[in-house]
């Protein structure tokens, strides 16, 4: 249980172990991220197309109700470069199916789509029904031949519980390379029947139904320790296996928080088989070391504006943690959303690193294009600014990938001996040269930036904003139709002329935005390859790094 106070400090409460501490010294925060993914293991490079935006929801009851959506995107020209699919598209929420009346035609949608310059993301869960007809459900029986799951108290015995697919489940066991290779298999073999470019793990924490596996929880040390922490229900097994259950590495109590961490690599590299490039993996939860493998999102939000807010604060966290392909549910995802809401949250996700709108079943749909054309004119433009930043958000990732920088990053990173700073948790930036202030009160038409010291110029109209400004709040107008962005003086950014897909984006002319700052200078840089091809550091495929400083003195 680890508890922070503002003195600073930090109180650790332990029941036993070996703590082993890193300390990173920086000096600056930026630093300390660097050393820490240094140590811990750099966030893969994203395939490029996975940094367009991406479209999602819980509940399309038809592969119709899909293309209905997908051809709105298209009907209003808004940038869409990524369609998924959850649990709907699976025959009985079972792994490795497709609901072939529901979701006829899949495969041959996913072929469409993607000659269109679209990608398609699959989910899976961590849970395989024991209870379909013998000889029907390969992926179970072939699991249960080679023993590969989580296994109870007994290391014998299947952990069963009750989760999404229908009868009761078993868990694979990640942390065993046995599971790992039967995973990857299975993963790889189904590339044959849906041709995914992504897999979304899910439910990996690992969630069940139960409290505990069947029957109960053995009352033991490991299921009820001598001291919880304030965890929900005040349980270790609330909705999860029995702490006492046995895995690979030993007991679910000291594996728990590395179920899902065990999940991403095999997956990583079953989507790198399967498709033959860069790969991209969405996982629910995340260990220290993930963003090796995994981009993420925070979780089930809701559609309130404060969650809104919230999602700053998380996608922050995540850049600290080394996994900086991160995004909330835009528009949030239990609960109705309004029309306003899910405008201010479009514009606010167009600047998370992973830009993903998702929703749960049985609520009002929220794409894009449902709100009719005031919404899908503000959304598309919105979304082209996004793309046409593009070079610029991709080159960051290369930096972090290359160096552990952060891509979304707290504005306490760049002006750290400006204590204004250190609270700030409404605006944020992409790297050193993009401050991004949305709107996040309902009704609100302005919003307050604070402007440290430095040169800023109006995204949208190129304007200085005055010196008179700095180290204050100013009050700044944003209709409906705006989201308040700032470029910094001493930047160089490299754009490209936005499109409707990546793969089209890729293709047009490239740009740069030149901020200078008070001494006429500016620098910046473009990482550029064919944003796909796999490999790590120089045996990956092509590449260019360009270097920008202008040649003008002034
Ligand atoms: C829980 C996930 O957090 C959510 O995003 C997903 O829609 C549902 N599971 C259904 O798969």
């Amino acid at each position: 249980d680890v508890t922070l106070s503002p003195e600073p400090s930090l109180t650790f409460r332990t029941i036993g172990g070996i703590l082993d501490f890193y300390v990173f010294l920086g000096p600056t925060p930026e630093n300390v991220i660097q050393q820490y993914t240094e140590a811990i293991g750099r966030p893969h490079l994203p395939p490029y197309w996975s940094l367009g935006y991406q479209l999602s929801r819980w509940g399309y009851p038809s592969i119709d109700v899909v293309k209905q959506t997908v051809n709105r995107m298209e009907q209003y020209g808004i940038p869409h470069d990524v369609q998924y699919a959850d649990i709907d598209y699976m025959e009985n929420k079972l792994d490795f199916t497709y609901d072939k009346d529901n979701y006829a035609g899949l495969p041959e949608y996913i072929q469409e789509l993607k000659k269109d310059g679209l990608h398609y993301i699959i989910i899976l869960d961590p849970f395989l029904s024991k209870d379909q007809s013998r000889g029907t459900y390969q992926p179970y029986e072939l699991g249960q031949h080679f023993g590969l799951w989580v296994n109870n108290s007994d290391g014998v015995t299947a952990a069963v519980g009750k989760a999404l697919p229908p009868g009761e489940s078993v868990y694979p066991d990640f942390l065993n390379p046995r599971t790992a290779d039967w995973w990857t298999y299975m993963c790889a073999k189904f590339h044959g029947v849906l041709p995914y470019d992504g897999i979304w793990i899910d439910m990996n924490e690992p969630s069940n139904f139960l409290n505990g596996q069947y029957p109960a929880c053995a009352h033991n040390n490991l299921n009820y320790p001598p001291y919880i922490p304030r965890i929900s229900d005040s349980s270790l097994f609330h909705s999860t296996l029995c702490p006492d259950s046995s895995t690979y590495l030993g007991k679910h109590y000291d594996t728990h928080s590395l179920f899902g961490w065990a999940e991403a690599p095999p997956t990583f590299r079953a989507v790198q088989e399967a498709t033959g490039k860069r790969p991209f993996v969405l996982s629910r939860s995340t260990f220290v070391g993930n963003g090796k493998y995994a981009a993420h999102w925070l979780g089930d939000n809701h559609a309130l504006w404060e969650d809104m807010h919230l999602s700053i604060i998380g996608i922050l966290e995540f850049n600290l943690f080394g996994i900086p392909q991160v995004g909330a549910d835009i528009c949030g995802f239990y609960f109705d959303t309004s029309f306003e809401l899910c405008l201010r949250w479009t514009q606010l996700g167009a600047f998370y690193p992973l830009a993903r709108n998702h929703n749960a079943l049985g609520q009002k749909e929220q794409d894009p294009g449902v709100f009719g054309i005031e919404f899908a004119t503000i959304a598309r433009t919105v979304l082209q600014i996004r793309y046409s930043l593009l070079p610029y958000l991709y080159t960051l990732f290369f930096e972090a990938h290359a160096f552990g920088n952060t891509v979304a990053r707290g504005l306490m990173h760049e002006f750290t001996d400006d204590p204004e700073t250190h609270g700030i948790d409404t605006a944020f930036l992409w790297g050193s040269a993009l401050m991004i202030a949305p709107v996040l009160q309902e009704g609100a038409r302005s919003v307050d930036v604070y402007f440290p010291d430095a040169t800023w110029f109006d995204y949208y109209t190129g304007d200085k904003v005055p010196a008179s400004s700095h180290n204050k709040y100013i009050s700044v107008h944003a209709p409906l139709e705006k989201i308040p962005l700032f470029i910094r003086g001493g930047y160089i950014l490299p754009t490209q002329t936005p499109a409707t897909r990546t793969a089209k984006s890729r293709l047009n002319p490239f740009g740069l935005i030149v901020a200078l700052d008070e001494k006429g200078e500016a620098s910046g840089s473009l990482f550029w390859d064919d944003g796909e091809s796999v490999g790590d550091g120089t045996t990956r495929g092509p590449f260019t790094l360009h270097s920008y400083s202008p040649m003008i003195p002034l």
